[in-house]
Parts: structure tokens; sequence; C-alpha cells
């Protein structure tokens, strides 16, 4: 199983070291375009395999896409990311060119590759890809919802101050500050509903933390956050590189479930070997279909930015 990661920055950097500690991939490719700085990332991270017990290959290369030849998976985490202030959907106007240039080099050298976009807004830049390679749909996955569920579950946890192992919720929808669904009616502990634990107006409280759960560490930063988006994203990879069949919300295009069309947005989905298995259709109520429709209508508005 190889995997490349492009962007060595701190997120693509924290993806390749939550994927070796893992311990489930042969080969790690990180690249970078900025001079030495995904071999020294390498490096460095080869450094830990001693220590963190792990045997998976990583190396680094300056944006030398024949060294990425026959990856399993990719990881798009390149471009700039957000500062205190800033909202995801700001980064379009620079992003987009760069996510489009990688992923064409990508499948260039690995045609049968599995895409996993990270880069922001990643809704559009997920929406990018398909608009602009030849990739079947369950190829491209893009990462948001499994990092914002995690973010959900965190909030849940010290709201109730319970262990996070004790809690269950997910994070559909767009991944923007207003974009967002928790699916806070869905949300358990134990199986038994959060609302049984903590009140209206604290789950309420909750679900807003949650939505701007990036906006809060990147001004805490003064850069978007890593550690847990490099986590998150080492979990679709292990459960695409093992066949798991796990289910996260993903962003992937809809067409007709969740009566949406030509649109990439947060839904549950079964990632497996061959990506995205089957997109989860399940029950919303009238006021979660009425957020996701509005999430939707954000992610077209961006969408609509985009030269496609
Ligand atoms: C965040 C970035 C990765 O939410 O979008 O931290």
């Amino acid at each position: 199983m190889k995997v490349t990661v492009v962007g060595a920055g701190a997120v693509g950097a924290s993806c390749a070291e939550y994927i070796a500690i893992k311990n489930f991939a042969s080969e790690v490719v990180v690249l970078d375009i900025k001079e030495g700085y995904a071999e020294g990332k390498a490096m460095d991270l080869m450094q830990t395999a001693s220590l963190n017990g792990f045997d998976t290959k990583i190396t680094g290369t300056t944006n030398d896409y024949s060294k990425t030849a026959g990856s399993d998976i990719a990881v798009i985490t390149s471009g700039i990311p957000r500062k205190p202030g800033m909202t995801r959907e700001e980064l379009i106007g620079i992003n987009a060119g760069i996510v489009k240039t990688v992923a064409t080099n990508l499948i260039e050298h690995s045609p049968d590759v599995i895409l996993i976009v990270v880069s922001n807004p990643m809704d559009t830049m997920t929406y990018l890809v398909h608009k602009s390679t030849g990739l079947p749909k369950n190829k491209i996955i893009g990462m948001g919802g499994a990092l914002d569920s995690a973010r959900f579950k965190y909030r849940l946890s010290e709201a109730m101050e319970a262990p996070i192992s004790d809690i269950d919720g997910m994070v559909i929808g767009g991944h923007s500050d207003t974009g967002m669904v928790p699916l806070a009616s869905h949300a358990t502990r134990n199986s038994i509903k959060v609302s049984e634990f903590i009140s209206e107006d604290r789950l309420q409280q909750v679900v807003e933390d949650t939505k701007v759960g990036g906006a809060t560490l990147t001004k805490l930063l003064g850069t978007s956050a890593w550690y847990a988006p490099g986590a998150a994203v080492s979990s679709l990879v292990q459960s695409i590189a093992c066949d798991q069949k796990k289910m996260f919300p993903c962003s992937t295009l809809l067409e007709g479930e969740y009566e949406l069309n030509d649109i990439c947005i947060g839904v549950p989905v079964i990632l497996g070997k061959n990506g995205i298995e089957k997109i989860v259709d399940i029950p919303l109520s009238n006021a979660e279909k009425t957020k996701m429709k509005e999430s939707a209508e954000g992610v077209s508005k961006t969408n609509g930015l985009l030269d496609v």
C-alpha cells in the first residue's frame, strides 16, 4: 500500500505521521514544492520510527511526481491555510489553481489512485477535482466531516463531563463555519440520546462551538489546525487501505441523494478498498433537511466562483 501526501506543511506532515504510526501502509511519499522541505519532514519522521515502532517507509520529494507513481491513495493538502478572521471560502482564488494542478499530476502518475481532498474550501475543491479530472466519483473523497465529527464529540464530552469513548455523533453538510450540520438529535452516550444528559441550551452551545471549531483554533494558533485534521485523514486512509468499510461523513458527489444534485457535500459514506463504496442516505428531520439545503446553497455559491 503506497500513500502519497501532497503538501509537507503542518496538516500534510501530521497526516504522514499518523498514517505511519498506525503502521498499515508500506510506503508514504510526501511531496512539496518548497526545496528540501518534504525530504526534511520525511527524514525527521523516519527518525521517530524506531521510537514509535512503525515500519512504514516515509520519503520526501521536491515536486517530483514520478516518485508518487503507483500510489493507491493520495491526500491533497496543498494550498494556503486560513489566517485568523478568514473564512475557508476566501482561499478559493489561490487554492483552486493549485489543487487542479496537483490532482492532474497525481493521476498522470497513478491512474488508479483514490484522492482525498483536504485543501479549503474543501467541498468546492472536491467538486473542482470532479470537474477537472476523469476519475470516477467513488475515487474522489473530501475530508471535512470526519474532522468536524471528532470536534463535535470533543465538545459533547466536555459538556457532559463524559469520556469521549462513550460518545457517538456525526456532522454532515458543508465544511464551513455556517454550513456544518451537527446531528445533535442523533448523538448518543452509550446509545442513550445526549439530550438525556445535558440541557437543550447546552446542546445548542455544543453545536455552535462545533461549527466554529476550525475558526477557534485558527484564532488561537494564528494558522489552521493540524493534529485533528491529520488524524481524521489517517482514519479515512486506513479504512480504504485495510478495506474496513467504516462509515464517515465525507464530501462526495451527490446525484439525487439527500435531494441534492451536482454538488460535493458531507454525507455519511462507507469507505473501503474501492474508496466510497456506498452513500448512506439516513432519514433527516425537517429541521435538519432545511439546514442541509441551506448548507448546499452556500457550497453551490462558492462552486459558482470556480472557473470550470
Ligand atoms: C480545519 C481545516 C483543516 O477545519 O479546515 O481545521
